[in-house]
């Protein structure tokens, strides 16, 4: 039963706050308990607290992991994991959270993890998706990023969604319009809800956060996706080690809390989690990878490799894999693998940003 489940959910979460590990609740309307009398699936107009002002993530947007308090982050995982509960149970979608609400998707680069999770987390939650495809677009007339936005906007739409090579495009953005951005890669600089959905998958595995060891294993110079993960994770207390060719792996991201680890295989056996990274091949510059074969040797995880893992060590990827490169077709497919678990997050995650942004009414 439908109800079962959801009661279910809401009474571990009491029983957490009743039991004194409940979190604050800093940036969501609600607290736990307080969920559980007002979330009404069929009621838009329950899902916000009468005379409570939503306090969202940066003001507005949702444009990074850096700055994001530990307790924001853990509010969003927890409304998260209750979203995989709740998607688990196809026939209760989709529910009310965005009805009459519109997402549009902006992006200027490939994708299929993150574009479709938001289009499909958005029609989880009751709203709808337009997509902008950039080059049939009146982009390709000369119109700029900042008008194409402004004219979605115009038009009604409550949220952008922006993918851009540019770092920066996203916050650009926020500083003209009046609608949410979320932030879905930009350039080398940020991809939060990635590194949202790699810390549920973590915590899904071992419990916690804390006191666990991440290695960042790959192309780090290149990787939105390794910055996000380091700010997130540690903040949430987590050991961050990074691993790689040298020239993928910049010394300075010392500054930002993580510790090399030159000896790969030493690294693989303290790790708790692995987390590869992908090979850009689009942002590789002349010079940084002598070449694939000799990555996949000194770097690429394969049954030799994992054999040092501890028992209880996960691998992780955000995908898309270099299959053979970065992971061999036998590891991505181990049960070490949280591949697809990270791809199934991401929609509960983004349900999770669409519902903190967009729940409440239009400003
Ligand atoms: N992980 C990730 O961002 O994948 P996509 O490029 O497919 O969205």
């Amino acid at each position: 039963m439908v109800e079962e489940t959801w009661f279910g959910v809401l009474a571990e979460y009491m029983a957490r706050q009743q039991a004194g590990l409940g979190e604050e609740v800093a940036i969501m309307t609600y607290d736990d308990v307080e969920y559980s009398e007002r979330f009404d699936y069929n009621d838009n107009s329950k899902q916000q607290a009468p005379g409570k002002e939503t306090k969202r993530v940066d003001g507005r947007h949702f444009l990074g992991t850096y700055g994001l308090s530990a307790d924001e982050i853990d509010s969003l995982l927890n409304l998260a994991e209750y979203y995989c509960r709740v998607n688990n149970d196809s026939a209760s979608l989709p529910l009310e959270v965005l009805r009459g609400k519109m997402l549009a998707n902006l992006f200027f680069e490939p994708s299929t993890r993150t574009r479709l999770s938001f289009a499909r987390a958005a029609v989880n939650l009751g709203g709808e998706v337009v997509e902008l495809e950039s080059k049939m677009s009146s982009l390709v007339k000369g119109e700029s990023v900042l008008d194409t936005a402004l004219t979605l906007q115009a038009m009604g739409v409550d949220a952008l969604v922006v993918r851009h090579a540019a770092a920066g495009v996203p916050a650009f953005l926020a500083h003209s319009l009046s609608i949410p951005i979320i932030n879905a890669g930009d350039g080398a600089h940020e991809h939060p809800t990635q590194a949202l959905l790699d810390l549920l998958t973590i915590r899904q595995e071992f419990g916690r956060l804390q006191g666990l060891t991440a290695l960042l294993l790959g192309d780090i110079r290149h990787s939105r996706v390794a910055r996000s993960n380091l700010y997130a994770m540690r903040t949430c207390g987590l050991r961050v080690r990074l691993a790689g060719p040298p020239t993928l792996v910049p010394e300075e991201m010392t500054r930002l809390g993580a510790e090399l680890a030159p000896d790969v295989d030493g690294a693989l056996r303290e790790a708790d989690v692995v987390y590869v990274l992908r090979i850009q091949h689009e942002r590789q510059q002349a010079g940084m990878l002598p070449s694939l074969a000799e990555y996949r040797s000194f770097y690429g995880i394969d049954a030799r490799r994992q054999f040092l893992l501890s028992d209880k060590a996960v691998i992780m990827h955000p995908g898309p894999i270099n299959i053979g490169v970065e992971l061999t077709a036998e590891v991505y497919a181990s049960a070490r693998s949280r591949v697809l678990r990270q791809v199934s997050n991401g929609v509960a995650v983004r349900m999770a940003v669409l519902h903190h942004l967009l729940s409440g009414p239009r400003n």
